[in-house]
């Protein structure tokens, strides 16, 4: 298949771009458009065989159930049983916006989209070009991260490009992603509210709305046989890159200590080493890949580069990556969250 290529303007969205894809998906084709927080692949979410489609394209397990994307707030209630009230005010307080809800979900929603779970996903994305692009659509759009499973998600169409080229049919440019990691996941099917997946909206700004919530243990720990999380996607060793990647955790000078000696080491033994430094420290290392993700006051500078930063490292070739660890307050949480996930839990304590 040839995968078409449309550069989309984020401010003013082209019509009939959008107008173009949004025929593909309804007649159950593949479309990766951008978001605020990754880039999407995008199918008709009311058709399972579309959504198998997106299981295909991007080699991904099928219990893993995908997010169902609206372009309003009228295309919620037909896809979901119930809005419970704790659902409306975290609706009124941060959508549009980098936030997914789980909730009972409507007969309509195919089981290709829930993996079987009577409970479905749904966002609402803040990113022009995929608000207009599914309001042209006309339906819910089940949308996943635009990546091949396991791999990094995308944060431009690039990266979209390098996974799937071939295997959807078009990819909208629409420039990087702002965010840089996925939504905020909380479920909100029942009365005690649980954060799935840590993301933009911080555990602080919901519990601000909506009182205190709990944290599926999965968000922190590596996941185990008494460890199942909530989110089946989370299970997975995820956003990683081809390398080993290695977490060194201890006072500044000496996790720069111990990274170089590291280093040392392995360029001795014959591998090719990356370094995940900051600008606060791109300076202190001696030798191996140095890659900056960002700058250690401003973390959503961490957050908009982590992906495009562990898949730079794919692609130099690196056997194994030393990344430098960041606070876990705030935006930090959802940083950590999948920088845990590309080292599976590998830690070096110095
Ligand atoms: O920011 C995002 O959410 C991006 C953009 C493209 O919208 N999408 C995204 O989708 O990250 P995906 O499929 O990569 O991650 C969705 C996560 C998976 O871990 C999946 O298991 C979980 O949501 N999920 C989906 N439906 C669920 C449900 N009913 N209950 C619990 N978790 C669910
Ligand atoms: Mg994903």
């Amino acid at each position: 298949m040839e995968t078409k290529l449309v550069k989309v303007d984020s401010e003013n969205p082209e019509r009939e771009l959008l107008t173009e894809a949004a025929e593909i998906l309804r007649k159950g084709g593949l479309v990766a458009f951008p978001t605020e927080t990754v880039y999407g692949l995008g199918a008709n979410g009311l058709d399972g065989d579309a959504c198998k489609r997106i299981y295909e394209a991007k080699g991904r397990p099928s219990d893993n159930p995908l997010i169902l994307t609206i372009g309003d707030i009228s295309g919620l209630y037909p896809i979901v049983s119930r809005v419970t009230e704790n659902a409306e005010k975290i609706i009124d307080a941060f959508w549009p916006g980098p936030i997914t809800l789980v909730l009972p979900k409507a007969d309509c929603v195919p089981s290709a989209v829930t993996g079987g779970l009577d409970t479905v996903a749904v966002r609402y994305p803040s990113n022009k070009i995929a608000r207009e692009l599914i309001k042209l659509a006309g339906i819910p759009v089940a949308a996943p991260s635009a990546n091949s499973s396991g791999k990094p998600s995308p944060t431009r169409a690039s990266h979209v490009a390098f996974d799937l080229d071939g295997k959807i049919d078009m990819i909208i440019d629409g420039g990087a992603a702002d965010w840089g990691l996925e939504s905020t996941i909380l479920d909100v099917s029942e009365d005690k509210l649980v954060l799935l997946r840590p993301g933009a909206v911080t555990q602080e700004m919901i519990e601000k709305v909506v009182g205190p919530i709990d944290v599926d243990p999965a968000v922190y720990s590596k996941p185990s046989k008494d460890i199942v999380p909530k989110a089946p996607g989370m299970k997975y060793k995820h956003y990683s890159p081809s390398a080993k990647v290695i977490l060194v955790s201890g006072p500044g000078d000496n996790v720069i200590r111990t990274i170089n000696e590291k280093v040392r080491e392995d360029e001795a033994k014959g591998l090719k080493v990356g370094i995940m430094a900051t600008v606060q420290t791109e300076n202190s290392y001696e030798s191996g890949n140095v890659l900056v993700v960002g700058d250690r006051d401003k973390p959503e500078t961490i957050g908009a580069n982590l992906f495009k930063i562990l898949r730079k490292f794919d692609f130099i070739g690196a056997d194994v990556v030393y990344s430098e660890v960041f606070d876990e307050d705030g935006e930090g949480a959802a940083i950590m969250n999948r920088l845990n996930k590309a080292a599976g839990f590998n830690y070096i304590r110095c």
